[in-house]
């Protein structure tokens, strides 16, 4: 099981020591379950000192750029996300592609750079309302798997994720039903064989996760972890996300590495 904090454009320094330290009293590590933290690229190296301690947790930077060094205004490389004590990314968050215009082919070279500079991706996809109500939500993420994933060897992406976010559902308060989100889970699950992607490779739900539903979504064994935004920025809040999915009985697939 892995739970995944997105904290988007929040949390500073300062704001990420306080938090865990409450986080820390709040939740003790448990076998079998991960934690990861995405904070803004200016707190990584406070959460990664923060969190130092809890050999449950690990730290990600939210988006990544693909050069390794050079005149890139604003961007992070792979080894200064990592020189901060990152070991995971997020790649393809809607906000990246529907704000930011990122597009396949940015995702394509992300993911490449992120497996081969050692961090963890996670790749984010979904549909939009639109599309959902189209009935193209399979071509829709299909589509965005295969560009992110097309040509990279298979043992390249061992410790790939993947979440599954309908953007219609970010930030919403509307989570897609455990049923809906199980099948496209299924879908990707199938994609991913395809792909010669190991079976273990976890594939997260983000979208309106909270503690009032968090517990149904989880206890799908499709549905290997989730990819949590708003109901992350505060600890008590996320503590009890956390006591949900536990509840759901951690099932499905082993965070990984
Ligand atoms: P939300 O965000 O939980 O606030 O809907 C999820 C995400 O964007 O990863």
């Amino acid at each position: 099981m892995i739970l995944a904090a997105n904290w988007k454009m929040h949390m500073g320094p300062d704001e990420t020591r306080r938090f865990a330290k409450r986080f820390s009293e709040l939740v003790d590590p448990k076998p079998d379950r991960q934690i990861v933290f995405f904070p803004p690229a200016v707190s990584v190296e406070a959460a990664a000192t923060a969190f130092a301690g809890r050999p449950d947790v690990r730290i990600g930077v939210q988006d990544v750029y693909w050069e390794p060094k050079g005149a890139f205004t604003g961007a992070t490389s792979v080894a200064l996300a990592r020189a901060a004590g990152a070991t995971v990314t997020l790649i393809g968050h809607s906000e990246r592609r529907h704000v930011f215009g990122e597009t396949v082919e940015d995702t394509h070279q992300k993911v490449v750079a992120a497996c081969e500079g050692g961090l963890r991706p996670f790749l984010c996809v979904g549909e939009t309302l639109a599309q959902r109500e189209a009935g193209e939500t399979e071509a829709v993420v299909s589509a965005q798997l295969h560009a992110a994933l097309r040509g990279v060897r298979a043992s390249l992406l061992v410790d790939l994720a993947v979440a599954y976010e309908p953007v219609w559902a970010i930030g919403t308060g509307r989570n897609a039903t455990p049923d809906d989100a199980a099948h496209v889970h299924r879908v990707l699950r199938g994609l991913m064989a395809g792909l010669g992607i190991v079976e273990s490779a976890p594939i997260l739900y983000g979208g309106s996760v909270n503690p009032g539903n968090a517990r149904q979504l989880l206890a799908r064994p499709e549905i290997d972890g989730a990819l949590v935004g708003g109901a992350s920025l505060d600890p008590e809040v996320w503590a009890k996300v956390i006591a949900e999915a536990d509840a759901a009985g951690g099932a499905g697939a082993p965070s990984g590495a």
